[in-house]
Formats: structure tokens, C-alpha cells, sequence
């Protein structure tokens, strides 16, 4: 086969119709109903015990911001629907020297907690008076109440013992009583995108929907009804586990590599931990049929981030960009015009397919809570993809549209930046207030 031959044809497979993008949003939506109904379900549908704030809400709390290998602990003041942070210290749990690694499999969870609650000490700076804590856990959890959080299982690829099966509130209160914080009281865990719906709904009406999409993905709604209450609660639904949508045999290769196979299947598709490796996985066939030439460099995971994607997807006429990331990351020196436009094809088609398949998501969400599409709805967005990657929004934009057609222009998406840490801050807030 020619280049160009192979480069339509897995664009083929990759990019969706409009009647591909309808069926996902359908599915979706099913999905939705059997998981909210307590059905098998690859939406897993999660309760937060958390409802909008009223943007009355005041006072400061620590908030910590625990979404992945990054961390952030910050104090926040909440006042008259403003959220101010005075204090924030970012942290990772992985060295990139090599120093230390809190996401491996030999690291026990106190070793971990520890390690977050000295950086609790480090914010408080000597502050003794008594603050609230809210802790944003962005991983699938068993939540019981607000303040009790079963840890379902590990994702993004994080490993460390002794937290999946557990509640990660005691976890994190044994800590900071290690290192002898007495005036700061876990009261909340909130998952991200609960966090970016509260800290948008917290100085913006009409928003029902809160997303991640960065290196990972996820969204929650506010369920009017839900079935525990029978009054309003944001449901985290995990929509990175959803399945409904046909893999290529790029994804099933990225799919097999990955830690857990047959998990995150959307995520795999969509988020910025996992673009790169499928367009590493196009690339690897295109080796394979000498298309392209072995790169002097291997390919492991991570190879391609989302900056380097972004990079080629920034690209002018010259291919400028997708020259130098070939060359720096993978090693492939010498490429011809039309391989480095065959490699920036192939970004654009992975990248626009992940934010078509949000918004159609999104659109699902959408017509479950307003079938006619009669009222405007606001979605809160956090993430490096919608922030930062070229054309990204007007992809979700698309994905919208494909499923609601006109009514797709009622709908508004809005960056909310560092939601996660404000939501926490304002759910650990709520939780106080309620005693
Ligand atoms: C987690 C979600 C989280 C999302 C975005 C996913 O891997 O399972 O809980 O909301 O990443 O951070």
C-alpha cells in the first residue's frame, strides 16, 4: 500500500460520521439511565452527596488537589461567589530525576499520604486556626456520604498499594495526625469534575455539567431527581469507562498495552494521557509497512504527550512542528513532505475525534436534561486539551452539533480554571456548614 493510501484509510477508521457521533450520544444516554438506575452499566453513575452551592457559601478552608501525579494543596477564601487563594503549593508525587516515586506499586498508602500531608504543614505555615479541608480525589470512587470515599481502583496509571478497597478520608486524616496537624478536619471528597461544576456554579447560573478533559477524562451533572434522595445531587458519572464506542485496531492496541485492559475504553480514546499512544500505534503500523522508517529512538509510553501533538497540530505550511517532533521524540530523521504530512493528518484525526466524541457526549447529557433543548446550559470544562490544544473546542463544538443539530447553539462551554482546588475548597465549605 502507498503512503497516502494508508494515511485515508486509518483516518477512516478513526475519524466518526455524524450518524457515528448520533449512535455514541444514543448509547450514551442509555448508558446513563441503566447506571442511574443501579443496572449493569459501563457508566458507573457515582453519587457525591454533593448538590449546587448557592454562591452563599464563605470562609476558608484547605483544599487539596489530587488528580493524578500532580498535586496541589491550597488555602482558599470563598466570599460573595469570589474564591481567592492566599496560599498553593504544587508537588509532584514522581521525581522526574528519579528521587522518589509515590505512584509504584511498592509504595504503601501512608507513605503517600504522608507525604501530601507534609505538604499540608508547608501551606499552613504555623496557622492554627481551625480550617475545613476538602480533598479532590479524581479517581472512580465508592462514595458513601460526602466525607467517605472507597477508592474503586487506581487510574492514569497510578499504582500505589493499600488505597483501592479503602476510604481515602481516614487515610488522609491518620496522616495529617502523623504530622501533627490537630486544627485541619477532612470534611469533603469531591471527584474533579464535581469540582470544576461547583466552583462554576459557585459564580455562574444554569450550569448543569462539569468535564475534565486533560489527561484525563471525565464528567458529572446535577441529577434533578436522584433515586438515593429524591433531591438534586451531581452524579460523577466516569464517563471514561464508557464502552459504546467501535474500537479501531489502533485502540485495541493501546487498549492492550495499557495496565488495564478493557478498562477507561473512552479514555483511551480521549484523553491526553492516551492521544499520543494511539498515534503512536498508527505509526507503529506504519513502520511495520515501511511507510515510514524506523525511528532511532524506542517508543515507550508517554513517547508523544499532549504538547508534542499540539505542537504538530499548531503547525504552518513549512510543517515546521511535525518535522521537529519527529526528529526530538521519535527519532525519525529525514521524512519527506508527504510523511510529515501523513504523521500531522493522523494527529489531527485522533485529536479531532477525541473532542468530537466529548461534545457528543456532552450533547447526550444535555438531552437527557432537556429533551426539547428549551433552555440555555453551561458546561464547565477544566484540562490541558480544552485550554490548551489547537481547535479542540470548536472539535466539541462539532460533536455538539452532529447530535443536537440547531439546538447545539444553546449550549455554552466554559473554561473554569483550577475548579478542581476551588470545588473542593467550597464542598469542604458545604460539608462544614451541614454539621
Ligand atoms: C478518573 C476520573 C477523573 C478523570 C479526570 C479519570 O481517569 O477515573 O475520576 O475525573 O480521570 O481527571
Amino acid at each position: 500500500m502507498v503512503l497516502s493510501e494508508f494515511v485515508e484509510k486509518a483516518c477512516n477508521q478513526i475519524d466518526l460520521t455524524t450518524e457515528a457521533l448520533q449512535q455514541v450520544a444514543a448509547h450514551f444516554e442509555v448508558a446513563m439511565r441503566e447506571g442511574l438506575a443501579g443496572r449493569p452499566s459501563s457508566l458507573q453513575m457515582l453519587p457525591s452527596y454533593i448538590a449546587r452551592p448557592t454562591g452563599a457559601e464563605r470562609g476558608e478552608a484547605i483544599a487539596i488537589d489530587f488528580g493524578g501525579t500532580n498535586v496541589r494543596v491550597m488555602k482558599v477564601n470563598l466570599a460573595d461567589s469570589q474564591a481567592q487563594c492566599s496560599q498553593s503549593i504544587k508537588f509532584t508525587l514522581k521525581d522526574p530525576g528519579g528521587a522518589y516515586d509515590y505512584t509504584r506499586e511498592e509504595t504503601q498508602a501512608d507513605e503517600l499520604f504522608d507525604f501530601i500531608a507534609r505538604h499540608v504543614v508547608e501551606v499552613l505555615a504555623g496557622d492554627r486556626s481551625m480550617l475545613p479541608l476538602g480533598l479532590t480525589f479524581s479517581f472512580p470512587c465508592r462514595q458513601e456520604g460526602i466525607n467517605r470515599a472507597v477508592l474503586i481502583q487506581w487510574t492514569k496509571e497510578i499504582r500505589t498499594s493499600g488505597v483501592e478497597g479503602r476510604d481515602v478520608t481516614p487515610l488522609l486524616a491518620a496522616a495529617l495526625e502523623r504530622q501533627g496537624v490537630r486544627n485541619v478536619r477532612p470534611r469533603a471528597v469531591i471527584n474533579d469534575t464535581v469540582g470544576t461544576l461547583l466552583a462554576a456554579a459557585y459564580k455562574l447560573r444554569g450550569v448543569e455539567v462539569g468535564s475534565i478533559c486533560g489527561t484525563g477524562h471525565n464528567t458529572c451533572y446535577l441529577e434533578p431527581r436522584h433515586p438515593l434522595t429524591g433531591k438534586p445531587m451531581i452524579v460523577n458519572m466516569e464517563a471514561g469507562s464508557f464502552d459504546g464506542v467501535t474500537l479501531t485496531p489502533f485502540d485495541r492496541a493501546v487498549n492492550e498495552a495499557s495496565v488495564r485492559p478493557g478498562g477507561q475504553l473512552l479514555e483511551k480514546m480521549v484523553s491526553g494521557a492516551y492521544l499520543g499512544e494511539v498515534v503512536l500505534a498508527v505509526l507503529r503500523t506504519m513502520v511495520a509497512e515501511r511507510l515510514l522508517p524506523a525511528g532511532n529512538r524506542s517508543w515507550d509510553r508517554g513517547t508523544l504527550t499532549g504538547v508534542h501533538l499540539s505542537q504538530v497540530l499548531e503547525d504552518g505550511a513549512d510543517c515546521g512542528g511535525t518535522k521537529s517532533v519527529a526528529q526530538t521524540e521519535l527519532g525519525l530523521m529525514g521524512l519527506t513532505n508527504e510523511q510529515l504530512l501523513g504523521f500531522r493528518r493522523v494527529v489531527e484525526s485522533v485529536a479531532g475525534r477525541s473532542a468530537r466524541l466529548v461534545g457528543a457526549t456532552y450533547a447526550a447529557i444535555l438531552r437527557y436534561l432537556d429533551p426539547g433543548l428549551s433552555q440555555e446550559h453551561v458546561v464547565a470544562i477544566d484540562g490541558s486539551l480544552y485550554a490548551h490544544m489547537p481547535r479542540y473546542p470548536d472539535g466539541i463544538r462539532a460533536g455538539l452539533e452532529a447530535v443536537l443539530g440547531t439546538g447545539a447553539s444553546r449550549v455554552t462551554t466554559s473554561l473554569i480554571k483550577d475548579g478542581s482546588g476551588i470545588g473542593a475548597a467550597i464542598a469542604a465549605l458545604v460539608a462544614d456548614a451541614q454539621g
